[in-house]
C-alpha cells in the first residue's frame, strides 16, 4: 500500500512522517465517504445529518470539541450559543447560509467546509430576517432546526 512513499530499503513500511500525511489524507477521505451514503438517502433527521455531516469537527453535543477540531488551525466553535452569541435569538437565516455555504464568514476556503451541494431533502423555503423568502436544500433547514434544539440558553 506505502510502497511508493517506503524508504530505499524497500519492503519496509513508510516512515513516521509519511504515516502522518497518511492518517490526515485519510481522514479527509473519511469525511467524503461518511457523507456520501447520507446524501443517498431521502428521509434522515436532522439529528442523524448533524451527527454524519457536522459531529466529527463541532462533537457530538455540538461543543466544539469533536475529534477533527484538535486537527484544525482555526478553533471550532461552540455551537449551543448560537443564540446566546445573537442577542437571545437563534440565527436561523444565518445558519442556513453558512451551512449551505452562501454566508461565506471568516475563512471561505477554510476549514469548514461547504456542504450545500451533498444536501438532498428537496427544497425548502423559510423566511428570512429582513422579510426575504430564503430558500436552501431541506436537509440544511433540518440540521439548522436541530440546532435550535441545542441552544443552552
Ligand atoms: C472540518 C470541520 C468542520 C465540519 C465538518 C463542520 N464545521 Fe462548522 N465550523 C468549523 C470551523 C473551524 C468553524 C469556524 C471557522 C470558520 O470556518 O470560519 C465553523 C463554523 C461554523 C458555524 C458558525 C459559528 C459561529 O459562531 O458563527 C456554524 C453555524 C457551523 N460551523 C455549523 C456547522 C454545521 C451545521 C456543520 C455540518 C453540516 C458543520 N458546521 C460542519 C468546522 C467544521
Amino acid at each position: 500500500m506505502h510502497v511508493k512513499d517506503a524508504p530505499a530499503r524497500c519492503g519496509h513500511p513508510a516512515s513516521e512522517g509519511r504515516e502522518k500525511e497518511t492518517v490526515m489524507r485519510t481522514v479527509v477521505l473519511a469525511l467524503a465517504v461518511l457523507a456520501a451514503p447520507v446524501a443517498a438517502q431521502a428521509e434522515e433527521t436532522g439529528a442523524a445529518l448533524y451527527r454524519s455531516y457536522c459531529a466529527g469537527c463541532h462533537g457530538v453535543a455540538a461543543a466544539g470539541d469533536g475529534p477533527l477540531a484538535a486537527l484544525l488551525t482555526v478553533p471550532t466553535p461552540d455551537l449551543t450559543a448560537l443564540a446566546a452569541r445573537n442577542g437571545g435569538e437563534f440565527p436561523l437565516a444565518d445558519v442556513v447560509r453558512i451551512i449551505d455555504g452562501r454566508r461565506l464568514f471568516q475563512a471561505h476556503g477554510g476549514p469548514m467546509p461547504v456542504f450545500g451541494p451533498m444536501m438532498g431533502g428537496g427544497s425548502a423555503v423559510l423566511d428570512g430576517p429582513d422579510g426575504a423568502v430564503l430558500q436552501t436544500r431541506g436537509d440544511v433547514l433540518k440540521i439548522a432546526r436541530f440546532l435550535v434544539s441545542l441552544q443552552d440558553g
